[in-house]
């Protein structure tokens, strides 16, 4: 199978696009909704945590974990993958979401000013200034941090005027670092779920929002074409298990907006 992970909700976006454009695999999906957000955790922590959760992953039969989560990404991919991945298999991958982004970022600005919304971790670690400048050294990098999305999405406060508030007010703040910027990217999993709160704050400009399920699942696909030993390891059933460290029913509600449609969850202890 494989194996799906982020601090909590956000990650469903990712995974409802790898079910779209990869439906013939099997998926396990692991919110560590119990303690989320990430955003603003040390990276001590992020790394702690999100190394549990890619043990727990391998031990229920993943070969390739998808960290599905920026924070993650950003904060514990490279030291997992240097030094955690060799002792515990060598033969399974963890792959993140932040380079798969920088890749195609270049397609999505004329102006070559790019904006990116992140968690306070995200922006903190300098991973996508890192990974852009390394591919397209043309291109300028400005960052905002959001620390209030990722828990109002946790909480279901997904479309009222307390959530436009934030939203406007980080993405003015982006906003003002360049007039030129014409490209931001949602740079954080669970903003997705915000794009009409995007949309009302950026009326009338030219700017377009960069989303990534649809960046980070044709990465995955081509991954798949690139690596056979990894594809021909993976079960192909079409089938996809939950797992929530938090209350199962209260994911189970919050899961079905952003997948669109009905699961059950169980609960998870690492
Ligand atoms: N969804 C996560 C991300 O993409 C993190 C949100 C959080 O836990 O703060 O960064």
């Amino acid at each position: 199978m494989i194996g799906v992970f982020d601090s909590g909700f956000g990650g469903l976006t990712i995974l409802r696009k790898f079910q779209e454009i990869l439906p013939q695999y099997d998926y396990i999906f692991v919110g560590d909704n119990a303690r989320a957000p990430y955003g603003s955790r040390s990276y001590e922590t992020v790394y702690a945590y999100t190394l549990q959760a890619v043990r727990r992953l391998f031990d229920m039969g993943c070969p390739l974990v998808i960290l599905a989560c920026n924070t993650a990404s950003a904060k514990a991919l490279r030291s997992i993958q240097q030094n955690d991945l060799p002792k515990i298999d060598p033969t399974n991958r963890v792959l993140g979401i932040i380079r798969p982004t920088a890749e195609v970022i270049d397609r999505y600005t004329r102006t070559k000013h790019v904006g990116i919304l992140g968690t306070q971790g995200t922006v903190d670690s300098q991973s996508y200034i890192i990974e852009i400048q390394k591919l397209y050294p043309h291109i300028t990098v400005h960052q905002q941090a959001c620390p209030m999305l990722a828990a109002l999405v946790e909480n279901g406060e997904i479309s009222n005027p307390g959530t436009d508030y934030f939203v406007k007010k980080y993405y003015d703040a982006l906003l003002s670092q360049s007039p030129s910027i014409d490209a931001v990217v949602l740079g954080c999993t669970h903003y997705p779920l915000l794009i009409e709160s995007f949309e009302k704050a950026s009326a009338g400009s030219p700017v377009s929002f960069v989303q990534q399920n649809e960046i980070v699942a044709h990465s995955l696909a081509d991954y798949l074409v690139r690596h056979p030993e990894m594809e021909s390891r993976l079960s192909k059933g079409g089938h996809t298990l939950y797992y929530t460290t938090d209350t199962p029913q209260t994911f189970d509600r919050t899961a079905a907006v952003f997948l669109g449609k009905e699961v059950r969850s169980e609960r998870i202890l690492f």
